[in-house]
């Protein structure tokens, strides 16, 4: 089972890759353009993935190799490697991030403010969630036992 849900987690990084770039191409194009229930339908789109990845993320992290496991076993030495530390710390802090950013953009998608405010500030919180989940993700050019699509290839 543990190794569905990762190829689960794995893949849904290119779900929430695409629906970032969707929203933060609707806050972009005719900002001042009134924001729809369409717009917002979208919006919870990726926080649903975004959540949904982010729980099955803990369950790794807890019941995995990677992530507390480390802890447990290497102790303070964690922080000296590499890739141990990408695993137990910064691999989850910055998805964390990430993931409030796009759960307060959900309450900014719900509040009643002009078209243009709102737009404005929707894509600001995407393009820098997007910058943080990109620098997070364990890209298989930076760690060779991480496929591009686990599963799959
Ligand atoms: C929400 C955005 C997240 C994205 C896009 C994401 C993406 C990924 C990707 C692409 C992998 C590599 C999977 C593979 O080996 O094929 C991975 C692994 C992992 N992620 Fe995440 N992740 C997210 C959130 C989290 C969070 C919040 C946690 C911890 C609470 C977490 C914990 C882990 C762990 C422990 C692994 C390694 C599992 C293993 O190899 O056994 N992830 N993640």
């Amino acid at each position: 089972m543990y190794e569905g849900l990762l190829g689960l987690h794995s893949l849904l990084r290119w779900l929430i890759l695409l629906l970032l770039l969707i929203n933060i191409f609707r806050s972009l194009v005719e900002a001042d353009a009134p924001y729809t229930d369409y717009d917002k339908k979208w919006n919870l789109r990726l926080l649903i993935v975004t959540h949904l990845t982010l729980l099955l993320g803990l369950y790794q992290y807890f019941f995995g190799p990677k992530g507390f496991t480390y802890f447990l076993q290497f102790g303070a030495a964690v922080m000296k490697d590499a890739v141990m530390r990408f695993w137990a710390v910064e691999h989850i802090s910055g998805m964390i991030i990430a993931a409030i950013l796009i759960t307060i953009s959900r309450s900014v998608a719900k509040k009643d403010i002009p078209a243009l405010k709102k737009n404005k500030k929707l894509s600001t919180l995407y393009f820098v969630a997007l910058l943080i989940i990109l620098a997070s993700i364990p890209w298989p050019f930076r760690f060779e036992d991480v496929p591009w699509f686990r599963g799959i290839n």
